[in-house]
């Protein structure tokens, strides 16, 4: 294992040394943390219209089953249905988008369900488009969907033919409405999350997996594959809900292998259509959703960063280039931009290192999903349709993280991808992270441009200590999956290097 490492690790730098070595700052870096991960290759990927990716993203019926769109639209239950896609703004809508989904918020899509009725429901971009400075940014993660409420809103309402007809509903509705009302009572419960920006994708996952018959993909609200989460030791945890904080798609042409642990390997469509498998009730449908996935891909493949849009000390973010290069450089890679006018995105390098947990000392919790609380999973998505195209491995070679590439950091709070760090100060500096923290509010032109992140205020009391009110807003890191320990490498520098090494990050 160590020889591999060692192997592997001397060929990257032997192509950065290729690549790069016009600049001695690329290079400088013989030996580090970095000599620790393992770099993990590239696969081929099938060839997708990125074009067309957006349209059908914007667009499109990939999700296959959703709400009633006429419930949407009335007047007096259209505020129901909005609760149960989290409170949307019927503000937020994107240029450019088709038909009746013009006037829909940017995270919603309007089509017609394959039974034939005209629905709506939560998009990719429901997770995947934040907002900076007041701008919706396609792909930036979402820090402040909320789904502290249970997913779908009140579902104990029952929903007989009786009170459907009453709503004036056709048959192709009211059976959308009876499918989303059924997959939301089961997905719900287990997905509110304790605070505001915190993201159930993970257990989401978990239990499309755990309901849908893996050869079958037919939908059962009893378990099929029932799962008992369990800790290092081999004990139940008792509350398994396990945070994160989506990644921007800008990373995703860098990495050869996705998710914050490196885990989904081969063509990379496979887990984003899991993603939409909540209505999928065969195999047949899948490969439908499956076809349009390839475009989707490209379209997630064309995604790049925003640029900085507020003021950046050149000098300053030139002194933070060395530093960088000599601390960073060797896990996250090597960046085009400001202070690199020489270079091109082709330039630009990025190992694709996995990182060891004891190396990286982040929360384990998700690194170890795959390996030691539910390893039942990975066999069933390895065996599933969706395992046929990206295949599941998350203790290849070892359990661990990636380092991101940090295209676009900047806009990208808060951190780690358990988001529980507010700050790339605090990212850099392990000892002065707050163990329970707020934002201070949820506003995105309200901006810390010093410390790269949102304005915080430190509390002396927990989540659970704190009024009702006020605990949505709360991150406490005492909870499983939420720790903010680690990534230790930036703790040497003195408070002027660090603020050089934030000032180079704005310029990425
Ligand atoms: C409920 C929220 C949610 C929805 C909906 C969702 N995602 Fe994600 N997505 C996440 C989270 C959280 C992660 C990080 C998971 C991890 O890495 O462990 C993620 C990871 C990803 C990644 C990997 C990025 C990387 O850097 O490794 C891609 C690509 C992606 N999602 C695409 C999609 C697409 C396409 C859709 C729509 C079909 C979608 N997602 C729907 C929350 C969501
Ligand atoms: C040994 C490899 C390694 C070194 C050295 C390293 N990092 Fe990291 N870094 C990581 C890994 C792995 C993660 C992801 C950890 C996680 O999410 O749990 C990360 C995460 C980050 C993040 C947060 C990314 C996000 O989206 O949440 C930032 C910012 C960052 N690193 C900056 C730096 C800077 C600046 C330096 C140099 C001072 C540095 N790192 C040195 C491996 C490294």
């Amino acid at each position: 294992m160590v020889a591999k490492r060692t192997r592997v690790v001397g060929i990257f730098l032997a192509a950065l040394a290729v690549g790069c070595g016009d600049s001695a700052e690329d290079t400088a870096a013989p030996s580090g943390p970095w000599d620790e991960g393992v770099a993990l290759g590239a696969e081929p990927q099938v060839a997708g219209d990125a074009e067309r990716g957006r349209h059908i993203l914007l667009n499109g019926d990939y999700m296959t089953c959703g709400v009633p769109l006429a419930l949407y639209d009335n007047p007096a239950l259209g505020g129901m249905v909005d609760a149960g896609f989290g409170n949307v703004s019927r503000e937020d809508v994107i240029p450019g988008r088709e038909g009746r989904n013009a006037d829909l918020p940017y995270s919603l899509n309007a089509f017609t369900s394959p039974d034939g009725a005209e629905v709506v429901t939560t998009n990719c971009l429901g997770c995947h488009g934040g907002k900076f400075d007041g701008d919706i940014i396609i792909g930036m993660g979402n820090a402040t969907a909320d789904f502290t409420t249970p997913l779908g809103g009140d579902t104990s309402v029952p929903l007989t033919d009786d009170v459907l007809d009453l709503l004036g509903l056709t048959e192709p509705e009211k059976a959308n409405l009876k499918k989303v009302f059924g997959r939301a009572a089961v997905l719900g419960p287990q997905t509110k999350m304790r605070t505001i920006g915190m993201n159930p994708a993970e257990m989401f996952a978990v239990i499309l997996m755990v309901h849908h018959d893996r050869e079958t993909l037919a939908w059962s609200d009893d378990e099929v594959t029932p799962v008992v989460p369990k800790d290092h030791d081999g004990n139940p945890i008792a509350d398994p809900r396990m945070t994160s904080d989506p990644p921007p798609w800008w990373r995703a042409h860098k990495k050869n292998a996705l998710f914050y642990n490196g885990m989904a390997r081969g063509d990379h469509r496979g887990t984003m259509a899991l993603a939409t498998s909540v209505c999928v009730d065969s195999v047949d449908r899948a490969r439908e959703v499956d076809a349009m996935f390839t475009d989707i891909q490209a379209f997630v493949s064309s995604v790049r960063a925003p640029e900085y849009t507020r003021s950046v000390d050149a000098a300053l973010a030139g002194e933070g280039a060395a530093l960088f290069a000599d601390n960073c450089a060797g896990c996250h890679g090597t960046y085009a931009g400001m202070v690199h006018p020489d270079r091109s995105e082709a330039d630009e390098t990025y190992p694709n290192l996995l990182i060891p947990l004891d190396v990286i000392g982040t929360d384990p919790a998700v690194a170890e999903a795959g390996t030691v609380h539910s390893p039942e999973l990975v066999e069933w998505y390895n065996g599933s349709f969706y395992g046929e195209i990206t295949r599941m491995e998350p203790s290849d070679p070892f359990p661990g993280y990636m380092p991101p590439p940090l295209d676009g950091i900047w806009a990208t709070a808060p951190f780690f991808h358990n988001g529980s760090v507010p700050t790339i100060e605090l990212v850099l500096n392990s000892k002065a992270r707050p163990a329970v923290w707020k934002r201070v509010d949820l506003d995105s032109t309200n901006f810390d441009e010093d410390a790269l992140g949102w304005p915080y205020e430190e509390l002396d009391y927990s989540q659970a200590d704190a009024p009702e009110e006020e605990q949505k807003f709360i991150y406490d890191t005492s909870y499983w999956s939420q720790s903010n320990a680690g990534h230790t490498f930036g703790d040497h520098l003195s408070d002027s290097e660090r603020r050089a090494v934030i000032e180079y990050l704005k310029t990425l």
